[in-house]
This record gives C-alpha cells, structure tokens and sequence, in this order.
C-alpha cells in the first residue's frame, strides 16, 4: 500500500481544536501501551498550544506521567535556554512541571558538535531499543510538523540527511529555512519507526505544501510515514486544502 493511501486525515475547526485532538490521541495512545509510552515530540511554533494543554487540566491529571518517556525528533544545537531550543521550549512548557526528569531525552547541545549530539543520542534510543526499527516499532507516538518547503523534523529536501537510510541521528550544519542555525535531527527509518505518527500542521501559510504533499510531492513529508502503524494528518481548516477531505 501507498504511503499516501495509508494516510488519515483529520480537520479541526481551528488551532485550538486542533490540540485538543491531539492531547486526546496522545493520552489514547499512552493508554493503548502497556509497557511504558515512548513518545517522540516535535519542534517549532505549532505544538506549542497542545504541550500549554499537557500542563493543564484534565490533561494533566490523566497523563500517567512516571510511565510515558518523551523524546525529541529534532533540536536546534543551541543552549537548552536559547528560546530556538525545542526541547526548551517543551520543557518550559509542560515537561519541567510533569514528567519526572529521568523520562526527559533531550538531544544533547552542550557537545562539541551537532555529529557528536547525533551519536550520543543513536546510543540513547538503541538502549532503549536494542533491536532493528523493523522488528518492532521504536515509539508509540511520533508528533511532526511540516515546513513551508516540505521539511520534517530538521531532515529538508534534497539532502543527505533525508536519504539517509542507516544511521538513526544526524547532524546538520546548514539548515534549509529559518531558523538557520545548525539542527540535530532524527532520520527518516527512525521517525518512521511508530504505531504512530500525528502530524499537527496549522495556518493558511501551510496550505500549499499540504496540497504538495497529498499530490504526491517527493519530500521528506510525504515520505514520513508510519512503517508498522497509523498515519494520521491533523490540520486545521486553514491549513487544509479545499478539495481535501477527512478519511
Ligand atoms: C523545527 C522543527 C520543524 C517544524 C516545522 C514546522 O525544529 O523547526 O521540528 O520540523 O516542525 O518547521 O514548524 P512550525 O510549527 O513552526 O510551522
């Protein structure tokens, strides 16, 4: 089957309603997972009002926090307390104030370079995952985002980093869109590695390329895809182009 025949699509009314759905698969997919919940989180300015909504009720309450470990699909290699750093951001944002720290997996930034982060953070999900990402899938969920020119996580189009098919982290020196400061990021094998993956695309802005993507575009957000499970596009009614429908 087709990556994009796999796909499900979901319209919220507007961004809020949009987190809301989100908060909900999140929390079902941590309860459909009897072992603890590996979730892999997303950076930029869309999840943002979805992580302000972990932190507050109910969420926060029906969240098992010491059983859902959070993991990060990209970083900007900049200080945690840079206001670039998505795992700042998530934590500042809900994770400082729920998730018990040892369940926090940031991409390191305090190493020399954005290669060494991505290999140090490789070792950290194999402990977690000492198998082949064929075997069985490495996180429960994975949320993404997409870029205006068709990125994910920090993986842009026509790039090594895209096509890279074996190593599970990579650093990127140049960044393909702003903000243009070096990135670590997850390859694709690995974010596709997911009973899940929720894409949160928001804002007329992304109109275009979701339009690109469900046309068939070849880019890294038509290609992240749930290898062993369920895609799922969730956008907003201004993101969404006029002719696509819910599935
Ligand atoms: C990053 C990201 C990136 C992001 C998209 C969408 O570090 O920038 O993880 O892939 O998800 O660029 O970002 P927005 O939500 O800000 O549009």
């Amino acid at each position: 089957m087709s990556a994009r025949a796999q796909r499900r699509v979901i319209i919220a009314q507007d961004a809020q309603a949009l987190a809301e759905t989100a908060a909900a698969r999140l929390l079902a997919r941590i309860e459909q997972t009897p072992h603890p919940a590996m979730i892999c989180l997303t950076g930029g300015t869309t999840p943002k009002k979805l992580y302000q909504l972990l932190a507050t009720s109910p969420w926060r309450e029906r969240i098992p926090w010491p059983r859902v470990h959070w993991f990060f699909g990209d970083d900007r290699f900049v200080p945690q307390d840079d206001e670039l750093s998505n795992s700042g951001m998530a934590r500042r944002t809900f994770l400082d104030a729920c998730a018990p720290p040892q369940n926090v997996h940031a991409i390191r930034t305090d190493v020399e370079t954005p290669d060494e982060a991505a290999r140090l953070y490789e070792l950290e999900l194999h402990a977690f995952h000492p198998m082949p990402l064929d075997s069985a899938p490495l996180f429960d969920l994975v949320l993404l985002g997409v870029g205006s020119d068709g990125h994910v996580a920090s993986l842009f189009p026509n790039t090594e980093a895209a096509a890279e098919t074996r190593r599970w982290a990579v650093g990127i020196e140049h960044a393909g869109l702003a903000p243009f400061v070096p990135r670590v990021s997850l390859t694709l094998p690995v974010l596709c590695a997911a009973r899940e993956v929720l894409f949160l695309v928001s804002g007329k802005s992304k109109r275009e390329i979701v339009a690109r993507v469900f046309g068939g575009d070849d880019l890294p957000a038509t290609r992240a895809h749930a290898t062993q499970g369920e895609t799922v596009w969730l956008l907003d009614r201004a993101a969404a182009p006029p002719d696509l429908k819910e599935t």
